[in-house]
């Protein structure tokens, strides 16, 4: 079949699309590196929009039932409350689309394995220790059917998943180049200034690493946290290149550009008016509790009343699910399933 004879791909509107997986809970990293741009950009753009929540893919460490439904809510709430508009963006459950699986199928078929073997995110967890399962190595072929699903353009994520799109990209190229225009090609859009966020300990700050900050963290909890962000000996009069010091590195997710300046120039040059390590993690504190203090009573209010959290992910299903079931008879078409 050729593309002439393959209901092919439609050609111009944007859609936006992204997940975040529910295998813990949404962290500093999450928030400034993707979910942030998921919530402002419905209000910039008035492209189609579909945010969901990736609990496939959670299934992949996750073992306890009660802990993944409960983080499947924590995700969603946790969109809500930070105020993404459901009226202009889709918010759904990955597992509400069964025919991602079809389409992964569809993908594996025509896809090299050399592309999975080359997985940097698959190796990075084998070398950290997670013994791989089937799931974890077909992770990216599943990433690839949840964006292709939708006639995604744009895929807003942050830097540790430009290798997953490009998976995605090369799969449906694969795919396209035996059976026709079927999948549309997207593109990954990464925040400009906050595409890798650092973990407590310096690393990339991850669910799985231990070094993450919830982002709804308060009060005692909150400040242990922060307590644990790695410094060194040096005293505060000691002048420093701010280039290697991580609470300047946090402090720059929540200051306006010249207040973050100031603390470096302050730092840089050392002396009595040098702020200290424990100076840094203060207003590091303040500054969290006060940017999320909104959302977090947002948060409140929403735990209260599951019920409504429950409809937004039904009708997120639904209009989620329309659309994948046409791009889904689109490829089976294609290839002769029907
Ligand atoms: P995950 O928690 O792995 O499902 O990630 C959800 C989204 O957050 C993805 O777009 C990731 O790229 C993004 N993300 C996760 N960790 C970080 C980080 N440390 N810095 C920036 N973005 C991140
Ligand atoms: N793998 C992504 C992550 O860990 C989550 C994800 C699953 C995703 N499917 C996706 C992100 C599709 C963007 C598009 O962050």
């Amino acid at each position: 079949m050729n593309a002439a004879t393959t209901p092919s791909a439609p050609g111009k509107a944007r859609t936006y699309l992204s997940g975040v997986q529910s295998s813990g809970l949404p962290h500093l990293g999450n928030y400034f590196g993707a979910i942030r741009q998921h919530i402002e950009l419905p209000l910039t753009d008035p492209a189609e929009h579909f945010y969901f929540i990736a609990d496939y893919h959670a299934l992949t460490t996750s073992r306890d039932p009660e802990e993944l439904r409960e983080r499947v809510r924590e995700t969603a709430v946790t969109y809500l409350a930070l105020g993404l508009d459901v009226e202009r963006a889709t918010l759904f459950r990955q597992s509400d689309v069964p025919e991602v699986h079809e389409i992964t199928w569809l993908l594996s078929c025509t896809g090299g394995m050399g592309l999975l073997e080359r997985a940097v995110s698959f190796k990075e967890k084998i070398e950290r220790g997670l013994k791989p399962n089937i799931g974890l190595f077909l992770y990216p072929a599943l990433m690839a059917a949840d964006i292709l699903a939708y006639d995604t353009t744009f895929v807003p994520v942050g830097a540790d998943q430009v290798q997953h799109i490009e998976i995605a990209q090369d799969l449906a190229a694969s795919f396209n180049a035996i059976y026709g225009d079927v999948f549309r090609r997207p593109e990954a859009l990464l925040s400009r200034e906050h595409s890798k966020v650092p973990g407590l300990d310096g690393q990339k700050m991850s669910k799985s690493y231990g070094n993450s900050l919830w982002i709804f963290e308060t009060g005692k909890l909150l400040s242990k946290a922060v307590g644990r962000i790695a410094t060194d000996s040096r005293p505060p009069e000691e002048p420093k290149d701010p280039a290697g010091i991580l609470l300047l590195d946090f402090l720059k997710l929540f200051l306006d550009p010249e207040d973050h300046g100031q603390w470096c120039a302050r730092t840089l040059a050392g002396g009595p008016g040098a702020p200290g390590y424990g100076h840094m993690k203060q207003r590091l504190i303040q500054a969290i509790e006060e940017r999320f203090a909104p959302a977090r009573a947002r948060r409140e209010e929403l735990l209260k009343d599951p019920a409504e959290v429950d409809r937004v992910l039904a009708r997120g299903a639904l209009k989620a699910r329309a659309r994948a079931v046409a791009v889904r008879d689109r490829a089976f078409r294609a290839c002769g399933l029907r």
